[in-house]
């Protein structure tokens, strides 16, 4: 018999033309660091509710979700009518707008840190904005950030965000090395005893569920702490919502734990499938990006060609109106929680010494972690080397695993996410897939 790579190779034989063709024009093949797969990665023609389909014809269930842009799933009928309708008055208008007002409206309603708000166009800008936001607001230079923690890719925030956390990334000059100070995460007393030694942090940034959707999760306790400290020290808390934003809950993180960062960073959901991110905060910080309020010398520049695009704003309105009711939400968080069960009890009946955890909308399964006598649900994400949370500790399974369930009609990445259209049958489906993956990774022997 085959094995699960020989398959995967003979099934998405196109796939594998097109990904060798892409190499001519991209590094890798690839136009995003993680759609780089192993022995190469599925094209996607289409997509609709919570299914996308390969070029070849195969039908996914969905666990991508969009890079986690998409809470109301593929092409939900209020969008889509929303963008048609705007499409044909002008992608780009050149000046202000109602609907930027309308969007703008909607963040400040949800997001209980948001006084002001300004648009950008990816979380990366937004991050990338917000710590020059409080550099000019506390005329101090440091950022600290946690391990694990991903914020995009700008020279301040991507050192400790994907592993190996310890490994230095290149190309970034050591004067700004100096200014990112990485601390391990819910540990705070690191902390307390950073801030006590060094008067110059302008901002402390953190995912509010944990870093890389979770995969390094977060203790709610640890963000009250954190609360407390950075006001006792002057320092500009910031939730960065990219991911979490619209989907914990319609007022994010902060919304369901009651904690009110000084300034939050969105996308994602934000633009309802469209490329579009904000900072909001307190008046008196995004005011610094005022004209009229701000004196020349300490004004901050803030342009952006594509700022509050008329497109992506009105798929943010029609987005954001449904995710205000929590029912998507809800209903997502659900549907994880009985996927995060189930899995775990495959996983179980097979004494595989996995474990299985995450929270929300999300989850990640720990292959062989190596601690006896664990079921997979009791797996604790927060007594194990957060060094080793975010890449798996087997790649050899993952890469069998993503294999086999694309196979069998599943895309599920390293951290699934799921969102308002996954049904009982597409649950009942992936389980189904997940099970006859591992009869195929024991046949290969790797289980
Ligand atoms: C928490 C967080 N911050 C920032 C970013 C960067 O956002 P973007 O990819 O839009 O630049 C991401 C992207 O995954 C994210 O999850």
């Amino acid at each position: 018999m085959p094995s699960i790579i020989e398959r995967y190779e003979s099934t998405f034989a196109t796939d594998r033309e097109l990904s060798v063709q892409a190499q001519e024009i991209f590094p890798d093949g690839v136009t995003h660091d993680n759609r780089h797969a192993d022995p190469f990665s599925v094209y996607i023609s289409h997509a609709d509710g919570s299914k996308k389909y390969t070029i070849s014809g195969h039908e996914l269930i969905d666990f991508w979700c969009g890079h986690g842009a998409l809470l109301l799933s593929h092409n939900p009928p209020e969008v889509v009518k929303a963008v048609s309708a705007r499409i044909g008055q002008g992608t780009h208008l050149g000046g202000s707008h109602q609907l930027e007002m309308e969007w703008g409206q909607w963040v400040k309603d949800l997001i209980p840190s948001a006084e002001r708000v300004r648009f950008v166009n990816s979380g990366t800008e937004a991050t990338l904005m917000a710590i020059r936001l409080a550099r000019t607001f506390t005329g101090r230079n440091n950022v600290i950030k946690f391990a694990g923690h991903f914020h995009g890719w700008h020279d301040s925030v991507i050192p400790a965000a994907r592993p190996p956390l310890d490994v230095p990334v290149p190309g970034i000059p050591g004067a700004v090395l100096d200014n990112t100070i990485v601390l391990p995460p819910n540990d705070i007393d690191a902390v307390r005893s950073h801030l006590e030694s060094d008067p110059d942090v302008a901002i402390l940034l953190i995912e509010p569920t944990g870093g890389g959707w979770g995969a390094v999760p977060c203790k709610p306790e640890f963000l009250a702490d954190l609360r407390q400290v950075t006001s006792d020290h002057g320092v500009i808390l910031l939730f960065d919502e990219v991911i979490t934003g619209f989907r914990v809950s319609p007022g994010g993180a902060q919304a369901h734990y009651g904690i009110t960062p000084d300034m939050t960073t969105m996308a994602k959901i934000l633009a309802g499938g469209l490329p579009g991110g904000a900072v909001a905060g307190r008046a008196d910080i995004l005011d610094l990006i005022s004209i009229k309020k701000t004196d020349v010398e300490k004004k901050m520049p803030h342009p952006g060609t594509f700022n509050a695009n008329p497109l992506s704003a009105s798929a943010g309105i029609a987005t954001l109106k449904i995710a205000s009711t929590g029912e998507p939400q809800a209903h997502a968080n659900e549907t994880a929680a009985t996927l995060r069960h189930g899995i775990a009890k495959i996983i179980d009946d097979r004494n595989l010494g996995w474990g299985v955890y995450g929270e929300f909308s999300s989850f990640r399964i720990v292959f062989d972690h190596g601690i006896p006598g664990v079921r997979a649900l009791e797996f604790d994400p927060f007594t194990f080397d957060h060094n080793r949370l975010k890449s798996p500790i087997r790649p050899d399974l993952a890469r069998n695993l993503r294999c086999g369930m694309l196979l069998n009609g599943v895309d599920l990445p390293g951290t699934p996410i799921t969102m308002a259209a996954h049904s009982g049958d597409d649950i009942q489906a992936t389980l189904g897939a997940f099970e006859t993956t591992l009869d195929w990774m024991k046949s290969d022997g790797l289980i």
